[in-house]
């Protein structure tokens, strides 16, 4: 049985024109015109793109001594809701426990997916165990290893342990990831902002401020520089963050920055001008920042200095926000957004004139398919790629409401917001997961992408081959028979 989208215009990362799309066994096997197939999808006023990938989820994830409640089911469902076709979680072992202890689980989980996904492994304490295997792990097609500076006493890694691991993954073709903030500096400000009484949801962004984020980012580079090995820095935030890696690409280095979503639209009024619940369902780290970062955050998506749109779709009831009152620490950290990233991206972005089509199209989805090196099997529109696709509808509106959303929480950080700009059709493989958000998605359709690593990738300027590079050794003056 073969599918054709008619009659769309096609928009890819680097392209857009006029063909129809026909799909047979989950795979793009024509582009063009006169082309028949046996379900006809019409794509009239339509653009056709790559399904989006979101490349930062924690679907029932335990943390903070509860589970995020959004799992494979509903976390799929709500990405195919909004026309993203692929996401990328992060198994997570429990500092001590190991990482293929921790894949065993990821698995187990993923089972409901109904989209296909992958998995990044976050690296939470060091030790021969972890190193070897992180090989073990690789071998599964798992080629990217995040490593936590904050959240000190819980999954932080120090200094001597980031260094460790960068190496680790110098050797294996893999690529670190960091959530780049000072965790020694949040510990202290977050102790003394508790001492002075301030305990309520606000505080939470008081205590970490942009310069945690960009001097661990700052530290991040230098370390992966002197690790020779390129390096991924999760939801950047602000400019102090993104002046960094601006900076590392400036002079030839691989480093990604990927701004999230919420970032880019909602603002640190959310925890000021608010009440209670409302600001701690927006606890996240990093937390919203003012305007002025916002825009950076844009000038990076439209100048190319940063990369990819995430989620970081980590969502927690009301009930579990709770957890933190009277103590803003204990607030379960995280939002969500897998449903929303698309349409708010589409209608703040490409609705404004900040970022072309293309470059929506680069940010949500070809870039970061490049970067995990699953291109062109996910993030093109080419004979052969997997049909992940979207029909997307410039001109459909909705008002954002948790009442019709996918997610399990109860709440949206978007709530209200209007969009315009939605899918008209998703496909995950071929399959019709989405027709007008009317939902025909099948659990346990998503599968496993594994992906293979790149091989050891040379740093431009590498401080690696410097700092191992034979040394003078200075002989003279050492007495011949010791003191
Ligand atoms: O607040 C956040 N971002 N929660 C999810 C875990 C993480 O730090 O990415
Ligand atoms: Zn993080
Ligand atoms: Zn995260
Ligand atoms: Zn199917």
């Amino acid at each position: 049985m073969s599918t054709l989208i008619a009659n769309g215009t096609i928009v890819t990362a680097d392209l857009t024109y006029k063909a129809d799309v026909l799909i047979e066994d989950g795979q793009i096997i024509g582009i063009g015109h006169g082309l028949k197939g046996d379900t006809v999808l019409d794509a009239t006023g339509c653009y056709v793109m790559p399904g989006g990938i979101d490349p930062h989820t924690h679907l029932e994830m335990p943390f903070m001594g509860t589970y995020s409640a959004d799992d494979f089911d509903s976390g799929t469902r709500a990405a195919l809701a909004g026309g993203t076709t692929m996401v990328v979680d992060f198994a997570l072992p429990s500092p001590g426990q190991g990482l293929l202890d921790a894949l065993q689980m990821w698995d187990n989980k993923s089972t409901r997916a109904h989209c296909d996904y992958s998995f990044h492994m976050a690296v939470t304490w060091w030790g021969e165990q972890v190193f070897d295997e992180m090989k073990a792990v690789t071998e599964r097609g798992i080629n990217t290893f995040k490593h936590f500076m904050a959240y000190k006493g819980a999954l932080m890694v120090n200094d001597d342990e980031l260094f460790a691991s960068f190496r680790r993954c110098a050797d294996l073709g893999a690529i670190p990831m960091v959530h780049a903030e000072n965790g020694d500096v949040v510990a202290e400000l977050s102790a003394r902002l508790l001492a002075e009484g301030n305990t309520g949801p606000e505080a939470h962004a008081y205590s970490r401020p942009p310069q945690v984020e960009g001097e661990a980012t700052n530290r991040a580079i230098m370390i992966a520089d002197m690790a020779g090995v390129p390096l991924y820095v999760v939801h950047t935030s602000c400019e102090d963050s993104h002046e960094a890696i601006r900076r590392a690409r400036m002079a030839g280095k691989r480093v990604w920055g990927e701004p999230l979503i919420q970032h880019l639209t909602l603002d640190e009024g959310e925890y000021f001008n608010a009440d209670w619940d409302h600001a701690a369902r927006r606890v996240m780290s990093p937390p919203f920042r003012d305007k002025r970062h916002q825009d950076s955050l844009w000038a990076g998506l439209s100048s190319g200095s940063l990369s990819v749109v995430a989620t970081d779709h980590c969502a927690f009831t009301t009930a579990q926000k709770r957890f933190g009152v009277g103590n803003f620490t204990q607030i379960p950290n995280g939002t969500g957004g897998l449903e929303d990233r698309l349409p708010m991206l589409w209608t703040a972005g490409v609705n404004t004139g900040r970022i072309t089509m293309n470059e929506f199209v680069a940010v949500t989805s070809t870039n970061i398919a490049k970067i995990l090196n699953i291109y062109p099997r996910k993030g093109a529109v080419l004979v052969g790629a997997d049909a992940d696709l979207v029909v997307w509808d410039p001109a459909a509106e909705k008002v954002i409401t948790a009442a019709s959303q996918q997610s399990a929480i109860d709440y949206n950080v978007f709530e209200g917001k209007t969009v315009k700009g939605l899918p008209r059709f998703t496909l995950s493989r071929g399959h019709v997961a989405v027709t007008e958000g009317r939902m025909s998605s099948a659990e346990g359709h998503g599968k496993f992408v594994a992906r293979p690593p790149k091989g050891p990738v040379s740093q431009a300027l590498s401080a690696w081959k410097e700092l191992t590079a034979p040394r003078p050794v200075q002989r003279s003056g050492i007495p011949a028979s010791g003191v």
